[in-house]
């Protein structure tokens, strides 16, 4: 070997000894991404709980590090109460979706008010004092009718359609053609082809950098403040 080369080998040694020190002199955290660098998205499944499809889910969320936020039918807790606490106990955050999933646009005050508090009240039951967030069925209220929501309405920026086709492709397909980040995605936990498209759009954004937040931490990572009686549309902006 020539002098000059053996020079460049030390050369090349001193500097790799050199990242290798930096690399330990990092702070245990500074693998997490900046914050602006950050893409945060909130999936959100409506109509359950439902035992068949539920495990699953649940499972496949864990096994990813994803939190989810559910909706969740007053009158199908009764004999889920178990589900229920393991959605809270796991980092999901649970929300109302009116007892009996009813059409709450322009349905009478009396009516909305009942529609809302039976769930709130079976909702403390199961998981004790808190705020459980409504999402009107339909996604729609009428404007007059707001004042009567004691919480934050969440509504969505994609609407995955999953009811309408059923073809885990296709809510994939759609989901990953709108998504953005914090963007609000809607879909359906009820259905077998619906989780089966959850995990996979999981799997598929995390590997873009996004990570999966419940509608709660999604707007407070955006510096919101939830209003009762507000409907919040994505981490963007409210309807
Ligand atoms: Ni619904």
């Amino acid at each position: 070997m020539k002098k000059s080369q053996l020079l460049l080998w030390v050369l090349a040694l001193l500097m790799l000894w050199g990242c290798a020190g930096d690399q330990q002199d990092l702070p245990a955290d500074a693998q997490v991404p900046l914050e602006e660098e950050t893409k945060y998205v909130a999936l959100t499944f409506d109509d359950g709980p439902r035992r068949s499809t539920i495990t699953a889910l649940l499972n496949g969320l864990r096994e990813r590090g994803a939190s989810a936020t559910f909706f969740l039918v007053g009158e199908e807790i009764e004999g889920n109460e178990d589900l229920v606490e393991r959605m809270a106990a796991e980092g999901h955050q649970v929300g109302n979706h009116t007892w009996s999933h009813t059409r709450l646009k322009g349905a009478p005050a009396a009516e909305v008010t009942d529609q809302v508090c039976r769930t709130d009240e079976k909702l403390r039951q199961v998981l004790g004092e808190g705020e459980y967030w409504l999402r009107p069925p339909y996604g729609q209220l009428e404007e007059d009718q707001k004042p009567l929501i004691p919480v934050p309405m969440v509504q969505w920026s994609v609407d995955s359609r999953d009811w309408e086709s059923k073809n885990t492709e296709k809510i994939v397909a759609k989901v990953l053609k709108e998504v953005k980040p914090n963007s609000i995605i809607l879909l359906h936990d009820i259905y077998p082809t619906s989780v089966e498209a959850a995990l996979k759009i999981v799997d598929t954004l995390q590997a873009e950098g996004y990570w999966f937040v419940t509608v709660q931490e999604l707007l407070a990572l955006n510096g919101i403040q939830p209003q009762p009686g507000v409907l919040y549309r994505s981490g963007d902006k409210a309807e």
